[in-house]
């Protein structure tokens, strides 16, 4: 196998999208494979590699086989390799991931060093603090047609103490609200459920606001999810079911679910995925000794190749 990000397979697998609230039958086949041998620990996300901008075969087989299982998987190659953005690069454009968004933070080829940069920091980017990062998943306030399916985070070192990352496969935490009560995820796919305030600098719009579902089921037949722990520059649908529904998940994530995954990036290592929830820890650099984190990040249009709903469960 020279290349595991074959065509494209999309659309809806037989007996309907089981993300559809009222596909009760796919519903109950799609979490049971789902939940089968579902990994507990961020070690069995784990792929070591030789060399990330040339993968074997094998290797790529093991990334794809854990992204098709969880939505996400972590590369471990040699530290020092990844100086560059040729790394995070390659690697997604093995899995087909091409389309990358230029947002306005991202360095001009597209791809965001996050650093502890003093200057930037302060005129509030959040990407180049250090504090902690609440859970999310990228892109929630860009418009539909900029939508992100798939990121890649590179580290290529990590600080001298903290920035773990927490990790939750976002079809994970639809199963888990759907488990709970189906009512949940029903609010949470109502087109105006979450509205991201446009941004402002100095009385000129610099982005429209931002109004959809937090789930949806995209033309593809796969689940895409929006969402974002802030509580600043985020209006909720004044309703009891989204209020309800909002709190089960943010108690969730509050918690320590078994499918949760923590990890801490060490360098060399990356996380691909199909752009789960995930949250950062603060961490501190320490910059006499020369140690301070730095990691690249892509995030694509694309989804992960060979990962779509119907390529697992058509
Ligand atoms: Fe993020």
């Amino acid at each position: 196998m020279n290349n595991p990000a074959k065509a494209a397979t999309t659309g809806t697998p037989p007996g309907g999208n089981p993300f559809l609230p009222e596909n009760e039958e796919a519903y109950r086949r799609w979490r049971e494979r789902k939940l089968d041998s579902y990994p507990t620990a961020a070690e069995a996300l784990i792929v070591e590699v030789g060399d990330p901008c040339r993968l074997t075969d094998a290797e790529a087989a093991a990334i794809l086989r854990a992204c098709r299982k969880t939505n996400m998987a972590i590369y471990a190659g040699p530290a020092g390799r990844g100086a560059n953005k040729t790394v995070p690069r390659a690697v997604g454009e093995r899995f087909g991931l091409t389309h990358l968004d230029s947002n306005m933070l991202a360095d001009e080829d597209g791809i965001t060093s996050l650093q502890t940069v003093p200057g930037k920091s302060q005129r509030g980017y959040i990407p180049y603090s250090n504090k902690r990062l609440l859970w999310h998943t990228d892109g929630y306030y860009n418009s539909p047609a900029a939508r992100i399916h798939a990121f890649v985070l590179h580290c290529v070192s990590p600080a001298a103490d903290g920035g773990e990352n927490s990790l939750l496969d976002h079809e994970i935490a639809y199963l888990l609200m759907r488990d709970a009560n189906p009512d949940y995820v029903r609010a949470l796919m109502e087109p105006d459920a979450m509205t991201i305030p446009a941004n402002t600098e100095s009385g000129e719009e610099t982005r429209a606001a931002s109004i959809g579902p937090v789930f949806l089921v995209d033309a593809t037949g796969n689940l895409h999810m929006r969402y974002t722990a802030r509580t600043r520059s985020i209006e909720w649908k004044q309703d009891a079911a989204t209020r309800e529904a909002v709190g089960f998940l943010e108690k969730l994530l509050g918690g320590d679910s078994p499918y949760m995954f923590h990890h801490r990036m060490a360098a060399g290592q990356g996380l691909l995925c199909n752009n789960v929830l995930h949250n950062r820890t603060a961490f501190t650099d320490d910059v006499d000794k020369g140690i301070a984190r730095l990691v690249y990040r892509a995030r694509y249009y694309d989804r992960i190749a060979g990962t779509n709903l119907c390529d697992i469960f058509g």
